[in-house]
């Protein structure tokens, strides 16, 4: 993991284009990004920050669920749930109001990785990783997308998911907890039925609760598959200064990181902790200590 990185974000004034109801409790949101706004790779996310008067100080993070072209113009997406009072305020927002934000953050998806892609979403963790599909669908590469819900209610999306994914030859396989979609189960029992019939080596790309992240990790780690998972924390700054989003190594993440030259005090790089903004928020599996995360 390098030290230093490299900035490509910016703080900028975007223009809500569309805001509209999506499934059961979800909004989408496409905001217009001015000039120089850097196009973000699937797994990264935006600050947004409410226009004044606003209920709450601090800015929003969300993952990116879409990057395009129109007119020239980029347009970024987002699927988010308004859950409390910034994500509500949010919600009230027409298309023509400004929200600050800043962008893109942190890592992505390695979707350049070698082996047979295996994306896994839960519940409206399936926004990132649809972005991803279609990054990988570019790169003529197939994937198995297994995306899982409590209910079928939760299952955001998932008729558009399933045509855009067979338009790219790309597989859909659903799972709820209660049967009433797919099978009947977690995303972890649609892995145990399709692991053996894919070719090795496997590479996991998923983004959901972090219950079903470290479900995921760890049925990855007992099979010697890579998995990359999208993680979430409280954050403020999101760009690495304030130190409140910070997720636990693990003992081999942490000797490396000392390896390097890291002390105890390091903002960047250090051994104890990882910032979920800015190591993340995409990590592989074995970087966290999972009994610590929960
Ligand atoms: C990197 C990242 C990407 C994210 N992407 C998305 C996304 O694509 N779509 C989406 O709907 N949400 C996403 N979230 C979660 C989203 O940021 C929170 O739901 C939001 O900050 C809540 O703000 P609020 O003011 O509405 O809620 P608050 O009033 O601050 O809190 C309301 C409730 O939401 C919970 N909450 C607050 N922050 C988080 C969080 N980070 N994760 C989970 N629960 C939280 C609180 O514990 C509380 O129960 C992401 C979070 C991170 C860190
Ligand atoms: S949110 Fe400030 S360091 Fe991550």
């Amino acid at each position: 993991m390098s030290v230093t990185q490299t900035r490509t974000w910016r703080q900028v004034s975007a223009c809500v284009r569309t805001h509209t109801a999506q499934g059961e409790g979800f909004r989408w949101l496409e905001l217009e990004m001015p000039e120089g706004f850097e196009t973000p790779v699937a797994g990264q996310f935006a600050q947004l920050l409410l226009p004044p008067p606003s209920p709450v100080l601090l800015p929003r993070p969300m993952s990116v669920a879409s990057a395009r072209r129109s007119r020239g113009r980029l347009l970024v997406g987002f699927l988010y749930a308004p859950v409390g009072t910034g994500t509500r305020a949010l919600a009230a927002l027409e298309p023509g109001a400004h929200v600050e934000v800043t962008g893109p953050l942190g890592r992505g998806y390695p979707l350049e990785e070698p082996g047979t892609p295996i994306l896994v979403a839960g519940g409206r963790g399936v926004a990132p990783l649809l972005m991803a599909a279609e990054a990988l669908s570019r790169a003529r590469r197939r994937c198995e997308f297994v995306f899982g819900a409590r209910t079928k209610a939760l299952l955001v999306g998932v008729a558009g998911a399933r045509l855009r994914l067979s338009r790219m030859g790309s597989r859909l396989h659903v799972a709820t907890d209660d049967g009433s979609r797919g099978t009947q189960g977690t995303v972890i029992d649609v892995l145990e039925r399709l692991a053996p019939g894919l070719e090795p080596p496997l590479v996991l790309h998923a983004c959901g609760p972090h219950g079903m992240l470290a479900a995921v990790a760890e049925w990855a780690m007992a099979r010697g598959a890579r998995a990359h998972l999208a993680m979430e924390s409280v954050m403020a700054c999101g760009t690495g200064v304030c130190r409140g989003c910070p997720l636990p190594r693990s003992h081999a993440a942490r000797d490396r990181v000392l390896a390097q030259g890291a002390s105890a005090n390091a903002l960047q790089g250090n051994p104890e902790w990882a910032m979920c903004c800015t190591d993340g928020p995409v990590f592989e599996s074995r970087e966290l200590d999972w009994e610590r995360v929960s």
